[in-house]
């Protein structure tokens, strides 16, 4: 089977400063693959560049069988692609509604009928459309910065550390409605601190270290690998994250 999101040997970084190194990744379609690793480790220039965010220094993009390489971030949102950054992903001087239009701004049409089924899936959000995105709490602005990108139908929604700053149970529901979307069809790829939390949703992960990807197993395998847990599942203080899967 051919993936949906092909990444073949890509590096990246900023002006002449490589920082991710021939980094190969596939993401097939309905998938959650989940990207973890260190703080600096380029989970997020890897991501910026898949999304169009950051040129390519070498290497090929492919999306469904296209090659999307060279696409810029608003390109990539119209072949099917969106990207939600950490941060900087809404209006907070609009209303909710108001930067659900901004996403679909791009729609030939259908845009208050796509407003309605995306905010079917975030019943906070659907109960006060007008309210402003900076009122919002730090849960409800990340729904609303997924629900933005979902306004284009993606076929792949790209997510950095879409549960950062939330508490436990924010993060359960931010990842409870990532599993909805993906149930609708669309592949998730995303970049998590919380790893474990996201590895054990997760189909795929990668490992990235330093610019280089040093492993590529099933979420529940990479949560059971005690090198993962020791390096960043927190096992340190959390001894009993070695015993799983045992
Ligand atoms: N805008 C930038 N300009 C130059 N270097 C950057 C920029 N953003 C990040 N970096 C550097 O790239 C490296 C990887 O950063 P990043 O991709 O944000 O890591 P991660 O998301 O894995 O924590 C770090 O050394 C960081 O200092
Ligand atoms: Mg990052």
């Amino acid at each position: 089977m051919t993936a949906l999101l092909s990444v073949n040997e890509v590096s990246t970084g900023y002006a002449e400063l490589e920082i991710v190194h021939k980094i190969s990744i596939q993401v097939d379609k309905g998938e959650i693959v989940t990207i973890i690793g260190p703080n600096g480790a380029g989970k997020s220039t890897l991501l910026k560049a898949i999304a169009g965010v950051l040129t390519k220094f070498e290497g090929t993009v492919t999306l469904n069988q296209q090659n999307v390489t060279t696409l810029s971030a608003s390109n990539m949102v119209t072949v099917g692609a969106s990207f939600v950054p950490q941060t900087d992903n809404i209006f907070p001087s609009l209303s909710i509604k108001e930067n659900l239009e901004m996403g679909g701004f791009l729609r030939s049409s259908g845009v208050s009928e796509r407003i309605n089924e995306v905010l079917s899936m975030f019943p906070e959000l659907q109960k006060r459309p007008n309210e402003k995105a900076g009122n919002l709490s730090g849960g409800q602005r990340q729904a609303l910065a997924i629900s933005r990108a979902l306004m284009l139908d993606p076929v792949l929604l790209m997510l950095d550390e879409p549960t950062a700053a939330l508490s436990p149970v924010l993060r359960e529901e931010i990842f409870d409605r990532i599993d909805v979307i993906r149930k609708t069809g669309v592949a998730i790829l995303m970049v998590e601190q919380n790893a474990k939390e996201a590895l054990l949703r997760s189909d795929r992960g990668y490992v990235l270290v330093a610019g280089e990807l040093v492993l590529e197993q099933t979420g529940p395998e990479l949560v059971a690998n005690p090198d993962v847990g020791r390096l960043f599942l927190g096992a340190e203080r959390n001894p009993q994250i070695h015993n799983e899967g045992n």
